[in-house]
């Protein structure tokens, strides 16, 4: 399957694993990466070591592109840039933060970048500041989001932007793949379908409660913090949380103090209850532990299918 960011990033099909904090690591993006799609490195919460050793590691399971997300407001953002520029990934994603100045710096080392934008007029200036792809990420993804939906990002930004555009939020299948490219985009980017893979390190636990959940069962918490809000599953942490949003009593610092850790609780020592599991609002469609090989094979064919189908709208009489 052809499309401009195929064409970008040197890659069969038009789906990036998006970064997941403390979860998309080696074993994880190489799979996806050796299936013909393309994997993110999430490095929030990372040190320049662990770093410099993750994309050795997974430069020794695939000869295939792959890249890295950096958090612009990681303190120890100017290691993590050294490093990659030393251990070029083939592109990098970049949020939280103004990317404009590392953009070209990056381009240089031969690194492709794709920051990842919440409105139209970033977008456009992101564009003008020389990126290679941008990512929009609708409301209905898993963890931190943004005010608009998908379809909303998909109306405002795609017609308006020549750079490709991978859209991301709540697409799980093939269906979503095709209407996404059906709107202009160039490819989607995908984070809670590739949870449920069998190379993903997400705990036991977050997959199970992944797989019970249904369409009404996520919440968003933060809303009131002004940096956006965070989707999981509703859990004991996040009642507890939007009970001490709305108490008039609770201060910012203290919910701050309440949320911090509580995605790696979740994804790493696998407590659901307390700890947070992020995952985006296409719930029911979330239902198998599979091999990211056949993640992409499937969301590929059944895109295949969805757009021959699309050609019965348009049988001239
Ligand atoms: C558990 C989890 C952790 C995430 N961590 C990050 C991150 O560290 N950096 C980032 O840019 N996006 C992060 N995201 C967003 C994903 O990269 C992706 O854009 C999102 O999952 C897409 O929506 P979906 O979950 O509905 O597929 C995370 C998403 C999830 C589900």
């Amino acid at each position: 399957m052809k499309t401009k960011l195929t064409e970008l990033l040197n890659i069969e099909y038009p789906i990036i694993q998006g970064a997941m904090a403390w979860v998309s690591e080696a074993t994880l993006v190489a799979a996806v990466a050796n299936a013909g799609a393309t994997g993110v490195i999430a490095l929030g919460g990372r040190d320049a070591d662990w770093t410099r050793n993750e994309i050795r590691a997974c430069k020794e399971l695939t000869d295939k592109p792959f890249g890295v997300n950096l958090m612009l407001m990681a303190p120890n953002k100017d290691e993590l840039v050294d490093v990659i520029i030393e251990e070029k990934p083939a592109f990098v994603t970049l949020g939280a933060g103004n990317p404009t100045p590392y953009i070209k710096p990056f381009q240089e080392a031969g690194i492709k970048v794709i920051p990842v934008v919440p409105s139209l007029k970033l977008a456009k200036r992101i564009q003008d500041a020389g990126a290679d792809a941008i990512v929009v990420e609708g409301m209905e993804a898993g963890g931190h989001i943004g005010s608009q939906t998908t379809m909303s990002l998909m109306e405002n930004i795609l017609p308006e932007i020549d750079i490709p555009v991978v859209v991301a939020g709540s697409i799980v299948d093939g269906r979503g793949l095709a209407a996404a490219l059906l709107m202009g985009a160039e490819g989607v980017q995908m984070g809670s379908r590739f949870l449920l893979a069998e190379e993903c390190k997400a705990h036991q636990n977050m997959k199970e409660a992944i797989i019970k959940a249904t369409d009404t069962d996520s919440v968003v918490t933060g809303l009131l913090s002004g940096h956006g809000g965070v989707r999981s599953l509703r859990s004991d942490f996040t009642d507890r949380y939007i009970a001490a949003e709305t108490d008039g009593v609770t201060t910012k610092e203290e919910r701050s103090k309440m949320s911090q850790g509580t995605n790696k609780l979740a994804a790493i020592d696998g407590d659901v209850v307390n700890g947070a599991v992020q995952v985006g609002q296409a719930l029911n469609r979330l239902n198998a532990i599979e091999p990211a090989q056949a993640i992409v094979h499937s969301v590929i064919n059944e895109a295949i299918m969805a757009i021959r189908k699309a050609q019965r709208f348009i049988e001239v009489i």
